[in-house]
């Protein structure tokens, strides 16, 4: 079994010191990585810049990269031959239009930024995913959570999605807890309690190899 995983933040420059980016932490993505490898399956992790150790599993091969950019094409580099998408990383949905050569420098007393959409990796690569193979996604939502991730889940043509609490105190970006909600195709909703993030892994990953099982046989 070959797994293919985003996790982490992009990064996209705006001039050689400053950038665009969010607070993922990689943490989910890192623990999804470790917890498929733990399964015997092999694992390319393309991930975005991130204050974590590259994980120690011989099975996980860790590619890192900066921009969303960067990340598409190591994601669809690798995706033909994986078996599992999971679609964990914070990808930036703009980037700055431009990026200077030089500093900028400060000059008026406001600055307008031109930002221009980045490539949907998950929605592109979901377009090209075979009948035998498998896909997930992440989803944090603020308002109609589940109808907004079903809606995703079908846009991006994922199997299954897999919803953050933004309202769950200990969930999300920077906790080592996490509390979810996934969906599947046919808009059933598993809910699962908040937990560590790398138990939260394994259970996904249990869930997702089961899912993946049935639907290819
Ligand atoms: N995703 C991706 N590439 C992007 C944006 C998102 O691969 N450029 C993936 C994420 O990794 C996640 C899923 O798509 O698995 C949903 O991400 P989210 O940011 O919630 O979705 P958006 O399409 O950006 O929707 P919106 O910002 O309108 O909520």
């Amino acid at each position: 079994m070959h797994v293919l995983l985003t996790a982490g933040p992009t990064y996209e420059p705006l001039d050689p010191v400053r950038f665009l980016g969010n607070r993922s932490t990689g943490k989910m993505g890192y623990a999804l990585a470790e917890a498929f490898a733990e399964t015997g399956a092999e694992v390319t992790l393309i991930s975005g810049p991130v204050h974590l150790p590259a994980p120690g599993s011989p099975r996980i091969c860790t590619v890192r990269v900066e921009t969303a950019q960067q990340m598409y094409a190591a994601a669809a580099a690798a995706a033909p031959a994986a078996d599992i998408w999971v679609f964990a990383a914070a990808v930036a949905d703009y980037r700055p239009a431009t990026v200077a050569a030089e500093k900028i420098k400060k000059a008026d007393d406001t600055l307008t930024l031109e930002l221009v959409k980045n490539v949907d990796i998950a929605a592109t690569l979901g377009q090209t995913k075979r009948p035998e193979q498998f896909a997930v996604g992440f989803a944090l939502e603020t308002t109609n959570e589940l109808a907004h991730a079903l809606d995703k889940l079908h846009r991006k043509n994922f199997d299954l999605v897999v919803l953050n609490s933004l309202r769950d105190a200990g969930a999300g970006f920077g906790h080592d807890t996490n509390k979810v909600s996934v969906l599947d195709r046919a808009g059933q909703v598993l809910n699962f309690e908040l937990q560590a993030k790398t138990e939260l892994a394994r259970t996904l990953v249990q869930l997702i190899q089961t899912r993946f099982a049935t639907s290819y046989a």
